[in-house]
Order: C-alpha cells, then sequence, then structure tokens
C-alpha cells in the first residue's frame, strides 16, 4: 500500500530531525551554562502509517495526504520530559523563540487538569522550510506537535494509555477513580520537587 504521506514521508523525518536537533542543542546550551539541563529525555516520532489511517477514519477525513499533513497536525510528534515544572514552562518560552516557527495552539493541561488527571503542555506549531509542501506552498508549512510533561505526568499517562485499551475490565469506574487519585497525588509530589529545587537554588544564590 502506497504511504498515506505520499512523496513527503522523508520530507517528514527531516523535518522531525532537524526541530529535535534544535531542541537538544538547547539542553546542551543551557548545560553547559547551569550544569543541569533543561529536560530529562525526549522521544520523536512520525506518526506511523497505521495510527494516521486510523485517526483520518475516526475523524472521518480521507487517507490521503492532505488529511495527514494538513488537517492533522500530528505527523511529526515530540515528547519532552522534565524533571520539574517550572522547566516545562522555559522550554516552552525558548521553542518560541525558534526561528522558522509560528506557534499555531496551545493546551495547558498542566493548569487546566483533564477531568481524568491528564496532565501536560501540549503546543502545536507550524515550521516554514526551504522546500514545497503537499498544498504547493514555497516555502513549505508542516505541522508538528510537542508535548512536555514531568517525569511524573509521564509514567502516569502511559499507564493510563495501557489501561485505556482494556475497555471489558470489571470495576471500570474504581479504576478511572484511582487513577485520578494517582495523577492528583503525582501532582502533588511535583510540587514539592519544585519547591525543594527553588529552596537549594535559593540558598546557592544566598552563599
Ligand atoms: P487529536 O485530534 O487526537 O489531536 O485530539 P485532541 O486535539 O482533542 O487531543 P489533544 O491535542 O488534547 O491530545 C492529543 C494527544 O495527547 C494524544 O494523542 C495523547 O498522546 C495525549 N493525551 C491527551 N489526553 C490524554 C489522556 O487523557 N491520557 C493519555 N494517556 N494521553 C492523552
Ligand atoms: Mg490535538
Amino acid at each position: 500500500m502506497n504511504s498515506i504521506y505520499g512523496s513527503y514521508r522523508e520530507k517528514l523525518e527531516l523535518i522531525l530531525n532537524d526541530l529535535t536537533e534544535k531542541i537538544e542543542d538547547l539542553n546542551k546550551a543551557v548545560k553547559d551554562a547551569r550544569g543541569e539541563g533543561i529536560y530529562e529525555h525526549l522521544t520523536a516520532r512520525v506518526k506511523s502509517e497505521e495510527s494516521m489511517r486510523e485517526k483520518c477514519r475516526r475523524k472521518g477525513l480521507s487517507e490521503d495526504e492532505r488529511s495527514a499533513l494538513e488537517e492533522i497536525h500530528d505527523a511529526i510528534g515530540i515528547r519532552i520530559v522534565c524533571s520539574f515544572i517550572d522547566d516545562i514552562y522555559e522550554i516552552v518560552s525558548l521553542i518560541k523563540g525558534f526561528e522558522n516557527i509560528e506557534i499555531v495552539e496551545e493546551k495547558d493541561y498542566v493548569r487546566n487538569v483533564k477531568p481524568n488527571g491528564y496532565r501536560s503542555y501540549h503546543m502545536v506549531i507550524a515550521i516554514r522550510t526551504d522546500f514545497a509542501d503537499c498544498m504547493g506552498r514555497n516555502p513549505g508549512k508542516y505541522y508538528a506537535e510537542i508535548q512536555l510533561r514531568t517525569i511524573a505526568m509521564d509514567s502516569w499517562a502511559s499507564l493510563e494509555h495501557r489501561l485505556k485499551y482494556k475497555k471489558d475490565v470489571k470495576n471500570q469506574q474504581l479504576i478511572v477513580a484511582e487513577l485520578k487519585k494517582c495523577a492528583d497525588e503525582l501532582a502533588s509530589c511535583d510540587l514539592s520537587m519544585q519547591t525543594i529545587r527553588d529552596l537549594i537554588n535559593e540558598d546557592n544564590d544566598n552563599t
């Protein structure tokens, strides 16, 4: 079967690698300056053929390049996992300073927690490229979704994601409630960790 990304598949890899490199460079620069990186790790992926097709169907879109690259904005995805909540906001503001990008959408599920307890900061960016896109624009415009979370938020999200697909389990309501409780407890730990770091930094500033 032909790729849903048509002839743009390789371009997506190129853009993803470029964006990843930019973020990694940012981390190196901060590490050199402060002795401590700005995030713990990141993962980067081009959405698989199968998931993209499934998403098109779910949204009632035709399974073609235009849907995959223009209507849907997470063909390119990067997830940045940080140690502290403040790092999320610092990275967001640094990314906003990147050349050739424009912010298309921001969702702050850290401050506006989803009812199930999900926390993360999502941003959709549009990247200008020196090659054309599927709409015939040149310079081209490609979308990418960046998700930022703490380690605690990330561990919760991956567990919840796994459980979501087990729809037929008993005690569904209890599981949802317990998951929500875990999310809130982890969030409380994140706040404490942030406070500890602030106290340590304050102490260092005074000596
Ligand atoms: P899309 O059309 O899929 O983009 O839906 P949306 O725009 O309503 O969703 P949103 O941008 O808020 O979130 C999309 C991505 O965030 C998902 O693909 C997941 O990776 C992650 N996400 C959002 N909500 C949850 C959640 O409740 N649990 C977990 N585990 N992940 C979530
Ligand atoms: Mg979305």
